[in-house]
């Protein structure tokens, strides 16, 4: 299959590259992708490829954005790309989770092994935000505990929670990837997760803990539905947004009757503990 390689450089790398990569692949047909210095290799297919997606992604983002488009070689893409992903060790207050496809190699001396098909969907724990969440279900009490994981994504957060003991476990994510894929990594890990394609509006019954890690807009929109679902003396796990942001977050979930029991932060990015 021929792909296209679009490199894009920019002045501040910092949280845009981030930003562009959710424009390319939630808005674009975007693949994969490559972090560099100053900025990202981006590929996609070449049937796909369109010059004025591109333009139109250039001339709204915040920066001046440069990029040059080429080519490649035809080859064995996947196997490529294999070669270049690797799997994440999270260090946690509790021990290591190691997150790996299955092509990694199987590993002993770790805590948990979780086993992620890397495919569209966000989580395989190299994001600050999922290893930051990941740390808070290793850390935490999830022993018989009802869990939440709202925008699963690939559901790496509701199979450390199901695996360190969970009585029921909910996978919910409005993205048909995600739950596809979700699906495909409780089956193996084997472990028992109820998987949803849904938003907040379709929530239901009660919970211990409620994990989201989506983005700020979201959880200020959706976090009384969370609210509504979390028993009292429940926990509420919040991540996806920047520290700047933590204020918004914290002021909305005190209107909601819930406090903050302790933060995390790494890269600029921070999770929140919250207590109804
Ligand atoms: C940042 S990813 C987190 C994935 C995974 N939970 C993790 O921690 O790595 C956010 C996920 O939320 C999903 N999402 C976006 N908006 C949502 C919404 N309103 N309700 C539920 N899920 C949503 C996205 O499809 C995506 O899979």
């Amino acid at each position: 299959m021929k792909y296209i390689e679009v490199t894009f450089t920019m002045d501040d790398t910092g949280v845009f590259r981030d930003m562009l990569v959710d424009t390319l692949g939630n808005e674009g047909p975007y693949e994969s992708f490559v972090e560099t210095k100053d900025g990202l290799k981006a590929y996609v297919q070449a049937a796909e490829y369109d010059p004025a997606f591109l333009k139109a992604t250039a001339q709204a983002f915040p920066l001046p954005l440069k990029y040059e488009a080429k080519e490649m070689e035809d080859k064995d893409w996947n196997a490529e790309w294999e070669k270049n992903h690797e799997a994440a060790l999270v260090r946690t207050g509790k021990g290591t989770v190691y997150v790996r496809a299955p092509f990694h190699p199987h590993r002993t001396d770790v805590d948990y092994e979780i086993i992620i098909e890397p495919k569209m969907s966000f989580g395989t724990a190299h994001h600050p935000t999922t290893a930051m969440m990941l740390g808070y279900v290793a850390e935490l009490e999830m022993n018989g505990k009802r869990v939440l994981d709202m925008g699963c994504g690939t559901a790496v957060l509701a199979i450390l929670a199901k695996m360190r003991g969970a009585s029921y476990v909910e996978g919910v994510d409005v993205d048909e990837w995600a739950y596809r894929n979700a699906r495909e990594n409780a089956a193996a890990n084997g472990v028992d997760l109820t998987l949803r394609l849904g938003d907040a509006t379709t929530l239901s019954g009660t919970f211990d803990v409620v994990i989201a890690n989506i983005n700020r807009n979201i959880l200020l929109a959706d976090m009384e539905r969370y609210a509504a679902v979390l028993c009292q003396g429940g926990t509420l796990l919040l991540s996806g947004f920047y520290r700047a942001d933590e204020g918004a977050l914290i002021a909305k979930a005190n209107e909601l009757g819930m406090t903050l029991a302790s933060n995390k932060n790494t890269d600029g990015w921070s999770a929140l503990e919250l207590r109804k």
